[in-house]
């Protein structure tokens, strides 16, 4: 436990952004909110997909980590919905979430509990790790390969058909932890530019791996604009992104875009959708300060919950159990939760800037 605490600090001193940041030990009041915006369209039930497939890290994922371990699973995570902790890293909903709503169906079950009924194996499966990457990162949880590794079992064992799978839709996201690792094992953003051709070509080895084992449709999230993180926007007071960092990101979303565009050359009945996600984020962190007032988020780089000083962070506690961070008064009116994740609203608000782009995943 200790030596995970450290890991942390190591973390946040060297690294350039921090999504690994699942293992505290946490403390703290309860606080609870109800609010509900889940919507049930069944638009694709004409199109048959009726199953969800996620890979990927915590930006999806709805409760894979260890329980004992993970923030996730800490207050005051999930205070917004189901109202305490319940895996994911948000105050309540995430990606994952709405995208299931918008096919119509339940959120899958995570991988971690698909043998505690099997009921809610009808919808899919949520494979996805928080921490994780295309490649190991500092964290040990399964990486994608690994996860992909797990789907192909399950279909050998035949939890799945290929059939199922045909009406099925993946959601892919790898949205920065492999950067995260690279700069805390190398120290040094040389080099970076080839690690980005590694990063999208074994992602996109990945993903053609996805669609092979007979998964109709697949979604990959673009990477976000991390240089507007609050973990790296805090030096200057949650104003300024950090344009060097999303110059890089510029670069991934390039390669990604130019990858996906050959998948689909080759498979030829366009499988591979790119969800534009920086674009969404975007929208909303620069729209606002170009039309301040149209969105209700006050400052939208601004976190919900934070440490009370660096060394501390949303859900830490000291060794005698005192919570050692802070939650904003109501979390509907915050984009960003924690450093590095969306709150729920900040997520409700990126699924729909994203309808036009998942409107055009099923005209394809
Ligand atoms: C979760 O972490 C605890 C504490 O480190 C460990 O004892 C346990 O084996 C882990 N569980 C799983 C499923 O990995
Ligand atoms: C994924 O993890 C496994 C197990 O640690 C490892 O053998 C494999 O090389 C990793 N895959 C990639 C692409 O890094
Ligand atoms: C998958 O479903 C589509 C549409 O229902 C059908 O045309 C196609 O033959 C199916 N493919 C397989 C491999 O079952
Ligand atoms: C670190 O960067 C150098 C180039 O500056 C590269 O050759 C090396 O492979 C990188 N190390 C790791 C662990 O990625
Ligand atoms: C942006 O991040 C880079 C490292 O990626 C750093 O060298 C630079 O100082 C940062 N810029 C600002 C304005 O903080
Ligand atoms: C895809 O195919 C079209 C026409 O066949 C071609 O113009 C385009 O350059 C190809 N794109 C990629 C990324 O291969």
């Amino acid at each position: 436990m200790e030596k995970q605490k450290n890991l942390v600090f190591f973390f946040c001193f060297l690294s350039f952004f921090v999504l690994l940041t699942g293992f505290q030990v946490v403390q703290c009041s309860s606080h609870h909110h109800h609010h509900h915006h889940h919507h049930h369209h069944h638009r694709f039930s004409s199109v048959g997909i009726s199953k969800l497939f996620v890979f990927g890290d915590s930006y999806v994922d709805t409760g894979n980590n260890n329980k004992t371990v993970a923030r996730s699973w800490k207050e005051p995570y999930g205070i917004t919905f189901p109202g305490k902790p319940a895996g994911r890293f948000s105050d309540g909903r995430v990606l994952t979430d709405y995208i299931a709503s918008f096919i119509g169906i339940k959120s899958p079950i995570p991988y971690v509990l698909r043998n505690r009924g099997t009921s809610r194996l009808s919808y899919g499966m949520n494979l996805a790790y928080g921490g994780t990457g295309v490649f190991n990162t500092l964290i040990l949880d399964p990486n994608m390969t690994t996860q992909i590794d797990f789907l192909q079992k399950l279909l050998h064992d035949g939890v799945y058909t290929k059939g199922d799978l045909n009406s099925s839709m993946a959601l892919v996201s790898a949205s920065g932890n492999d950067y995260t690792a690279y700069l805390a094992k190398n120290g040094t953003t040389e080099g970076l530019p080839a690690f980005i051709t590694s990063i999208i070509n074994q992602l996109t080895l990945n993903l053609k791996r996805i669609h092979g084992l007979g998964i109709r449709k697949v979604v990959v999230t673009s990477l976000e604009p991390l240089g507007c993180l609050p973990q790296r926007t805090a030096s200057s007071s949650y104003r300024q992104c950090n344009e060097t960092d999303n110059a890089v990101v510029n670069l991934h979303n390039l390669l990604l875009q130019q990858a996906v565009d050959k998948l689909n050359n080759e498979s030829k009945d366009s499988a591979f959708v790119i969800l534009d996600i920086n674009g969404a984020f975007l929208s909303v962190l620069k729209g606002q300060s170009a039309h301040p007032g149209i969105s209700k988020f006050k400052n939208p780089l601004k976190p919900c919950c934070v440490g009370v000083s660096n060394e501390y962070s949303c859900g830490s506690v000291d060794e005698s159990g005192v919570k050692k961070y802070t939650v904003c008064k109501n979390p509907q009116l915050a984009f960003f939760w924690d450093a590095v994740h969306p709150a729920q609203q900040g997520w409700f608000t990126v699924y729909s800037a994203l309808q036009a782009s998942l409107h055009q995943i099923y005209q394809g």
